[in-house]
């Protein structure tokens, strides 16, 4: 019987929907706290109960990347790969991905300074979206609409001023309909899709209200998201869309820990089944 492990920091209504999924599809499951584990560079995989493969489901990013990194020097089979869980959590470095890999992706301009910043805000012109390189549910997702949005958010950034505040990550405002699109991607299958429909901001996360409304899965879309999933690494991910007006699908973020409690009300397939099948499948092969 294989074993399956769910290392969590907070038990969300999608960690308790995999672990139900997991004992029901007979796997010897178990649920591992991050906070409570302490690892050395003397430990052994048999000194812990990792289990044949560990999901990593920590809402805190920066503690399951490097929780990762410690399951991976212990030779546990986890998903996602630190290299994906390390690719997908920073904007900055899946844009640079879905470009390289010529995945449709929204222009995006990079700078190293406030006033570098400013110097592509004055050439490109406004509106333009400033983003944290790293964050979720929409949360620091500005549209800078003019000059003086644009000064008193960079004079924030300087007063704040830690590590990522020194990173400025600018994107084109895709001019496309009030929703995206969130798409589950499991290695080589898109199982799930919906749309996102805004309930009145700019911003269309679940997290913020949008709607989740079913979205049929085409070959246009599973084309750009498998093709978005290899330029990442692969695994268990959320792809986010957005439809362009004149350039149809653009890859816009994938997230590496992805939450489904909306989606799953929509979709036609089980999430947390496949999710744990793709998982201990390729472990235990
Ligand atoms: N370039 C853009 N143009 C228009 N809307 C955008 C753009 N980037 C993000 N958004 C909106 O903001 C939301 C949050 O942005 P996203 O990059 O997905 O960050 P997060 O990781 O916080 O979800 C998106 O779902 C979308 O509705
Ligand atoms: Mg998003």
């Amino acid at each position: 019987m294989p074993k399956f492990r769910i290392v969590f920091d907070r038990v969300r209504l999608e960690e308790k929907m995999l672990e139900e999924k997991a004992i029901e599809l007979g796997h010897d499951t178990k649920m591992i706290d991050a906070k409570t584990t302490n690892i050395s560079t003397e430990s052994k995989k048999s000194d812990f109960d990792f289990g044949d493969v560990v999901l990593e489901r920590c809402v805190s990013y920066f503690r399951g990347l490097h929780f990762t990194a410690c399951l991976e020097f212990l030779d546990v089979p986890v998903f996602n790969r630190l290299e994906v869980a390390n690719n997908c959590g920073n904007k900055m470095f899946t844009s640079l991905l879905l470009k390289k890999h010529n995945v449709p992706t929204p222009k995006t301009y990079f700078s190293f300074s406030s006033e570098s910043a400013v110097e592509t805000l004055d050439r490109q012109g406004y509106p333009l979206v400033i983003k944290p390189i790293i964050g979720s549910w929409g949360r620091g997702v500005i549209l800078l609409k003019d000059r003086e949005t644009a000064d008193a958010i960079l004079e924030v950034r300087e007063i704040t001023d830690g590590p990522l505040d020194r990173i400025f990550y600018l994107q084109e405002a895709v001019k496309r309909p009030p929703r995206d699109i969130r798409v589950i991607s499991v290695g080589d299958q898109v199982i799930a899709a919906m749309y996102r429909t805004s309930t009145g901001g700019f911003k269309t996360n679940i997290a913020l209200g949008a709607e989740p409304v079913p979205c049929e899965i085409t070959k246009e879309l599973e084309d750009v998201c498998m093709k978005a999933s290899k330029a990442v690494g692969g695994g268990i991910l959320g792809i986010d869309i957005m439809e362009d007006e004149k350039r149809g699908f653009v890859v816009h973020e994938v997230n590496n820990t992805v939450e489904f409690k909306g989606l799953a009300k929509v979709a036609k397939r089980n999430i947390p089944k496949e999710i744990v099948e793709y998982a201990v499948n390729l472990a235990v092969r």
